[in-house]
């Protein structure tokens, strides 16, 4: 799953002492470990391999440049959504020709930018957005792969906020509609539209919704090619689950013995753009207990991490698993569960000291004796957790910590009050 472990009664990053990085960096903190980010990486590939993917690591899940030129040393290309992203993509050397950019609303500006750098594939989401392109590539005398973004019309079973291959909604345009952009755009044109993109939501923890969703893609790409068109690309997106409370994500190797079987002999290039798969396990937040208190029947265990590093709990009600970094009495979790009620601990709130009542990092837990000082792990916070931070009541950012083996480097140094200001201080 990863290598957050707990040995000798204290929580362990690969090789390193997960206290021994909050007494020299501090906390808040995020701790990354480079082992589970290749795991993740190498279990999907070998998983895919017969269909030999593009794998486009999806960078807005944990978009470290040194994550990212660690997913370029594994052979990962990369799912950009905006100008940043590309610009972050571009600047660890990937081939830009592998790059998909996807998004509902890109500007003129950086569509230019994606023809400038000559990105693989747009992945397309509406009629406007493909006549653009095609204009503005008329324009600079430039020409670009695409692929138009569908929604299959599948229930993923997963949060409303994070479902999106439904047929109504922002992303992408219903099958229906789909037919009738490929009749229009599908040929001579600038943007050359072979491609289809799914993405039915996120974290998907069954496999069956992908396979429904690639049964209706295919048919489309049938009813299609009998039209005359080339279809040669699909990608099937991300949304891949991971392991937030154990084991609920089905592993790699389950996803694409589901999927391939439907995509075998398709003469269609595949695409993945996984992130919380390889990106959410590999990462923990390290917080410091600030006070404890009695609130009517409630204790509250206040730390120094916030909704600023962590916002999932607050916009998604998400759980993260929160423990001790040293547990009392040796105290060592069996599982990360949601039940777990070990004898001696007692119900708790996790809370972060930001002026929200939203601001709750683990609600309701059994959880050891903590004590002002102790540290806490939250965990599985790898992917949506820093790279949705902010600074929210004047609150710098957080620090990043990768670990490889016995080692770790800050691979982004706290923010410091003067920098914080920097740009204000005109
Ligand atoms: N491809 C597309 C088109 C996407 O929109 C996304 C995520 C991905 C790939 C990667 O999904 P992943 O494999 O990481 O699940 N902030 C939320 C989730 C929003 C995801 C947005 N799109 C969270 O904290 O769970």
């Amino acid at each position: 799953m990863d290598h957050f472990g707990y040995r000798a009664g204290e929580l362990i990053c690969e090789d390193v002492a997960v206290a021994a990085i909050a007494e020299r960096e501090g906390t808040p903190a995020y701790v990354y470990s480079t082992q589970t980010f290749v795991d993740h990486f190498d279990r999907l590939r070998a998983a895919f391999a017969e269909l030999n993917p593009i794998i486009c690591y999806s960078i807005k899940s944990c978009h470290n440049l040194h994550i990212l030129r660690l997913m370029r040393s594994l052979g990962a290309s990369f799912d950009v959504v905006s100008g940043g992203e590309l610009v972050r993509a571009l600047e660890v050397g990937a081939d830009a020709s592998r790059i998909v950019f996807a998004g509902v609303g890109k500007t003129d500006d950086e569509i230019r930018m994606a023809l400038g750098a000559r990105v693989g594939w747009f992945n397309v989401e509406s009629e406007q957005e493909l006549e653009r392109i095609d204009q503005l590539c008329e324009l600079s005398n430039a020409s670009t792969g695409a692929a138009l973004r569908v929604n299959p019309d599948v229930d993923p079973h997963t949060h409303r906020y994070t479902t999106t291959g439904k047929r109504e909604t922002k992303f992408g345009v219903d099958v229906d509609r789909a037919r009738r952009v490929f009749r229009e755009f599908g040929r001579d044109r600038r943007v050359r539209l072979t491609g289809i993109h799914l993405h039915i939501g996120s974290p998907v923890n069954r496999v069956e919704p992908y396979v429904e969703a690639v049964t209706r893609a295919l048919q489309l790409v049938e009813s299609l090619r009998v039209d005359g068109l080339t279809i040669d690309t699909l990608n099937i997106g991300g949304g891949f689950g991971a392991h937030y409370e154990g084991a609920e994500a089905p592993a790699a190797q389950a996803y694409a013995e589901a999927v391939i079987p439907v995509l075998r002999a398709r003469g269609l290039q595949l695409i993945l753009e996984p992130g919380r798969s390889i990106s959410a396990n590999a990462g923990i937040l390290l917080a410091r207990t600030i006070f404890t208190k009695r609130g009517g029947d409630k204790t509250f265990v206040i730390v120094d991490a916030a909704m600023t590093e962590l916002i999932r709990p607050a916009l998604y009600e998400a759980y993260h698993f929160a423990w001790p970094v040293k547990p009392a009495n040796g105290m060592v979790p069996p599982h990360r569960g949601r039940d777990l009620k070990l004898d001696g601990t007692s119900l708790v709130d996790v809370v972060g000291p930001v002026c929200e009542s939203a601001d709750l990092l683990a609600p309701n837990r059994w959880l050891p004796p903590i004590q002002r000082g102790d540290l806490l792990a939250i965990f599985s916070t790898g992917a949506y957790g820093s790279v949705m931070g902010s600074r929210y009541n004047s609150r710098p950012l957080a620090p990043e910590i990768l670990v490889d083996g016995g080692d770790y480097r800050v691979i982004r140094p706290r923010e410091s009050y003067d920098q914080m200001l920097a740009a204000e201080r005109s």
